[in-house]
């Protein structure tokens, strides 16, 4: 791997295990808590996730990578280091302006920024005219608006395409909101889909659009 996209994923990998007790302690309170925290923390897919979705990425040849969610850019940076390779590009939403200059830096930093269009905004007003089709769509933000925003990208999701949802077995807090949107992903038209326990779970769906695909 590249020494500049190496040595920023190290710094950001340092940062996140820094931030892990205090956000597990927020975590216990409850998830409204850590939202309210948020743009202290990171909140990443982890490092096991972040190589997971860097070779979904390649292997797809993916060019057209949305993320749902980008924070300071962890997982930017695994999906922008495929998509060099690919020829492709990623779509990044963050609403938090804090992090959009720090995923920015970071970015720049790893060499990738031309790799990626920062949208600095709510994910589920650009959604619907976002140019498709999409190959590869990571959601994570939000636990409540995980089914909206499935359901603004899965049209235009490409046959053989992927959407990886993060968070569906961790943290207890947010349980319940995962539980409807796997049952929600699951009973997708042309959707075949399943759970891995990768870093914090997650559901990866695929669209098959055969006829009762589950
Ligand atoms: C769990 S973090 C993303 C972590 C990132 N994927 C990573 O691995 O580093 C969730 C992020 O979603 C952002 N967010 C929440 N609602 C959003 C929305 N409607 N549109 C775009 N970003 C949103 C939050 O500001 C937060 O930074």
């Amino acid at each position: 791997m590249d020494p500049r996209v190496a040595a920023v994923l190290a710094r950001l990998e340092d940062r996140s295990i820094r931030e892990q007790q205090e956000l597990a302690e927020l975590n216990d309170k409850g998830a409204r808590f850590v939202r309210e925290a948020a743009s202290r923390f990171m909140l990443d897919v982890g490092v096991e996730v972040g190589k997971l979705l860097n070779l979904l990425a390649r292997s797809l040849g993916a060019r057209r990578v949305i993320e749902i969610g980008g924070s300071v850019g962890y997982s930017t940076l695994w999906f922008a280091e495929a998509v060099r390779s690919t020829g492709g590009r990623v779509v990044s939403f963050e609403i938090d302006p804090l992090k959009v200059a720090l995923m920015r830096e970071n970015l720049a930093d790893a060499g990738l920024l031309e790799h990626v269009e920062i949208i600095d905004d709510d994910a589920s007003k650009h959604l619907p005219s976002l140019e498709g089709p999409f190959d590869l769509v990571l959601i994570d933000h939000w636990k409540d608006l995980y089914i909206r925003d499935f359901d603004l990208a899965w049209p235009r999701v490409r046959r053989g395409g992927l959407v990886v949802a993060d968070n569906i077995l961790h943290p207890a807090s947010t349980l319940e909101a995962m539980q409807a949107y796997v049952s929600h992903v699951r009973a997708a038209p042309g959707a075949r889909s399943f759970t891995l326990s990768a870093g914090n779970g997650v559901e990866i769906t695929a669209r098959t659009d055969e006829r009762g695909a589950r």
